[in-house]
């Protein structure tokens, strides 16, 4: 497996990275406060291409690669974790499901609107009584004549009380088994019967917006239909690969940050007369949070590799996205601790560090589910 980062991937990550340090970064600390959405900075991010950054130009993208996306989401998120987010969720799972599964129709209706940032995407599978259970939904799409009428829930939905473009996951057919009813479609913002609940108050990501959506007799057409009836869980589970890769880039980001906040300050802080970098206690924990974001590093690298040569990666996103968001919950923690009574208070970063890593080791498949998949995929290629 080839880690090598190309030039042009190079020459996107500091494009990334400069854009993410000069329009970013100064008001990351003001977004953690006053918890709203940064409508502003995300209408810059498609001014430079970046929510699109991984459709093809055909469908108005940049037509890098995955692993190039990889490497914008895991800057970005070093300065905000919560920018970070509303950027993975709206590419990977907000705008690749059409690209991936649309018709004509779908894609030109909906893929260059979303790659140019005029619209915003957002996921819709979770529902109040299923969440790590994504088959037992129980949001109702059922059909009359020409089109689909939706009934239903959805909760902590990433992008969801700003979005524009939702792709829903609902039951058709409750009489076939499980997966086999459920089905993906496209739901806009402005479609009678659809409106936007209750939007959460999280312990992190402030600025992001996660929200309860809800369909109320949703009239549909026929081609507002992702994929054929029926393959709606599958369409769901397969984006999830992608989108897990992004958000072990999230935690890779957030990690780091954390991470180079700490070499700075045990430089600074002098304590017994010396800097406390030079104590060995600080020095080992210091080599541990090295050693865990490399790790998370090659592990999100080799996922995005695969995935941007269009090869399965459904166990190396799991991977990826479980050691790298356990490396952003310990980092994150343990700099808070060498930071002492500073690191627990608003007047660095590292608390909003540690907050915003928490939530990496949940969406998208909690670190439970990243070990099933893993398990199932070892046990699939136990009997090959
Ligand atoms: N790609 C394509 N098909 C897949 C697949 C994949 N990655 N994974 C499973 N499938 C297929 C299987 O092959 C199977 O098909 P057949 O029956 O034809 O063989 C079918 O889907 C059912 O698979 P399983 O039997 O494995 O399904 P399961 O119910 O036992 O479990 C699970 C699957 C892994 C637990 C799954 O439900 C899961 O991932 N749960 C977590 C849900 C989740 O990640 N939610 C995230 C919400 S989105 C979000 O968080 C975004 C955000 O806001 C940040």
């Amino acid at each position: 497996m080839d880690l090598h980062v190309t030039e042009e991937q190079r020459a996107i990550q500091k494009l990334v990275r400069d854009f993410a340090r000069d329009v970013v970064a100064p008001a990351a600390k003001s977004i953690d406060q006053s918890d709203e959405f940064p409508r502003s900075i995300v209408k810059k991010m498609g001014d430079i291409g970046l929510l699109g950054l991984p459709i093809p130009e055909e469908w108005g993208g940049v037509g890098a690669d995955y692993v190039s996306y990889m490497l914008a989401i895991e800057e970005i998120s070093y300065v905000s974790a919560a920018l970070g987010v509303i950027l993975a969720v709206h590419t990977s799972v907000g705008t690749m499901p059409i690209l991936a599964f649309g018709t004509e129709e779908q894609k030109r209706v909906f893929v260059p609107a979303l790659a140019a940032g005029e619209k915003l995407g957002a996921f819709a599978l979770t529902e109040p009584n299923a969440g790590s259970d994504a088959q037992g939904i129980r949001t109702r799409a059922e059909r009359v004549g020409d089109a689909y009428v939706l009934n239903g829930q959805k909760v902590f939905i990433t992008n969801g009380g700003e979005a524009d473009v939702y792709t829903v996951f609902a039951v058709t057919d409750s009489a076939r088994a499980a997966h086999g009813g459920v089905t993906a479609f496209l739901v806009e913002r402005d479609t009678p019967g659809f409106r936007v609940g209750r939007k959460e108050e999280k312990m992190g990501l402030h600025g992001s917006s996660t929200a309860e959506l809800i369909f109320e007799d949703v009239k549909l057409p026929a081609a507002r239909r992702l994929g054929g009836e029926g393959d709606g869980f599958k369409i769901a589970m397969s984006q999830l690969d992608g989108g897990r890769i992004g958000i072990a880039a999230q935690a890779l980001g957030i990690a780091r940050a954390a991470f180079d906040a700490a070499c700075a300050y045990t430089q600074s802080r002098t304590q017994f007369g010396r800097a406390i970098s030079e104590f060995q206690a600080v020095q080992t924990m210091l080599a541990d949070m090295a050693m865990k974001i490399e790790a998370a590093r090659l592990l999100t690298y080799r996922a995005a590799t695969l995935r941007a040569a269009h090869k399965p990666c459904g166990k190396e996103a799991s991977m990826a996205k479980l050691y790298a968001s356990d490396t952003a919950m310990s980092v994150t923690t343990d700099v808070v601790q060498l930071f002492g009574g500073y690191g627990y208070t608003k007047e660095y970063p590292v608390e909003r560090y540690m907050r915003d890593a928490k939530v990496t080791q949940i969406y998208e498949g909690t670190n439970q589910i990243q070990r099933i998949v893993i398990a199932k995929a070892l046990a699939k290629e136990m009997t090959e």
